[in-house]
């Protein structure tokens, strides 16, 4: 599969500009840009970086019956075993974000749109911090901490990470409509920030027993083990409100 690539110097959102490329009619894409002025995260969030970062998405066609369950993290752990294959610094949080030395590196969003002919559009956005946080930044603006890559490799650039990203991205998705998540199951396990931890998903809390080979989090409970397909993954235990 060819991925077309483009850069642009500014844009809203590269996911935004992947997803329109898609609904009108575009082959598989990957598009990076030096600056987004409406990054999107998770849940609505913002996604924003004061220090450089490297924001791209890849877009691609998708037959509309494939299971996407488990795709961000196999993403994740693609994105991990090139820039850490030691395994040793980064780490992932269920479902979607990139630790390093327990600060938030990164993060995945994928975002879908209907296509014609039985079709989906994929889009895979992914965002990671390249330098810290300059003096000043409002750090209360990054809930989950800001890890920068400069930091597991000085050398590291928007260019330079993304040339190294994208062959390893392309394996991936050449596999995954076929093999789905499940080989990359033992991968996430060993970068499995939350294993073992008390955890709350939702209303839901128990302990993180790693997950399925369909990528849902299993969660220990009192009424015994639970799949959990979606959701945002705390944790700590808080008190309910
Ligand atoms: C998250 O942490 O909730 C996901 C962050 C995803 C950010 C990337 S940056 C490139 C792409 N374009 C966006 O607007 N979002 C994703």
């Amino acid at each position: 599969m060819e991925f077309t690539r483009r850069h642009l110097a500014e844009c809203g959102s590269t996911n935004t500009e992947a997803l329109d490329h898609l609904r009108d009619g575009g082959g598989p894409l990957l598009v990076s840009a030096s600056r987004q002025t409406a990054g999107r995260g998770r849940l609505g969030r913002v996604w924003q970086s004061d220090g450089a970062a490297l924001t791209f998405s890849l877009a691609l066609p998708l037959p509309a019956a494939l299971d996407l369950s488990g795709l961000s993290l196999a993403v994740g752990c693609a994105v991990a075993d090139e820039l850490d294959p030691a395994g040793r610094r980064i780490r992932l949080k269920w479902p979607n974000d990139l630790f390093l030395d327990g600060a938030k590196l990164g993060g995945i969003l994928i975002e879908a749109v209907p296509l014609p002919g039985g079709q989906r559009g994929v889009v895979i956005g992914i965002g990671l911090n390249l330098q810290p946080l300059p003096p000043g930044a409002d750090r209360s603006a990054y809930a989950s901490g800001h890890a920068a890559l400069q930091s597991l490799d000085p050398a590291a650039t928007a260019a330079a990470t993304l040339d190294r990203l994208a062959p390893a991205l392309r394996a991936l998705l050449a596999d995954f409509e076929t093999l789905g998540f499940a080989p990359w199951q033992p991968a996430f396990a060993r970068r499995d920030l939350a294993a073992g931890q008390p955890v709350r998903v939702g209303e839901q809390v128990g302990i993180a027993r790693g997950v399925s080979v369909r990528g849902e989090l299993l969660l220990e409970t009192a009424g015994g083990v639970q799949a959990v397909s979606a959701g945002e993954l705390s944790l700590r235990l808080e008190t309910s409100p």
